[in-house]
């Protein structure tokens, strides 16, 4: 059976510090940057989920993208959306708020609910800036 893979992209804003309490000012200004700076800093972040599945042949689609978009801003968007990722957000409690640990901690969130959408995540994508991405595919 055909397996496609499907994508939706949603955005966020969010404001961030990376800090690793353990080192010095100086060390974490010199590995983090700007992202390091005390007093807070903000993302637009955008985020890609992709899932896996059979099309149905009643709609010929693997999802329903609305119910895949309604899914994804209730799970995630909504708990991250204009919040502070170090002191806002549960998933990431006691975690260094990188676009790593988010894309992690975003499937966690995100792969039960989708399974009962009747397809499979396949990967969960997080852009912090134009250049820069991360992608995690569960393991
Ligand atoms: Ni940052």
């Amino acid at each position: 059976m055909p397996l496609v893979y499907v994508t939706r992209k949603e955005q966020f804003n969010a404001a961030h510090k990376l800090y690793n309490p353990n080192w010095s000012d100086e060390k974490n200004e010199h590995i983090f940057g700007p992202c390091a700076n005390k007093n807070w800093h903000g993302h637009n972040y955008d985020l890609w989920v992709t899932v896996k599945g059979e099309p149905n042949p009643e709609t010929g689609f693997v999802v329903d993208l609305k119910d895949l978009s309604q899914l994804i801003r209730s799970t995630v968007i909504e708990k991250l959306d204009h919040k502070n990722l170090n002191l806002d957000v549960p998933f990431m409690f006691g975690l260094l708020s990188s676009t790593e640990n988010l894309a992690i901690q975003v499937w966690i969130q995100l792969e039960q609910p989708i399974a009962n959408l009747g397809c499979r995540l396949h990967s969960v994508r997080i852009a912090e800036t134009e250049r820069n991405s991360v992608e995690y595919f569960g393991s």
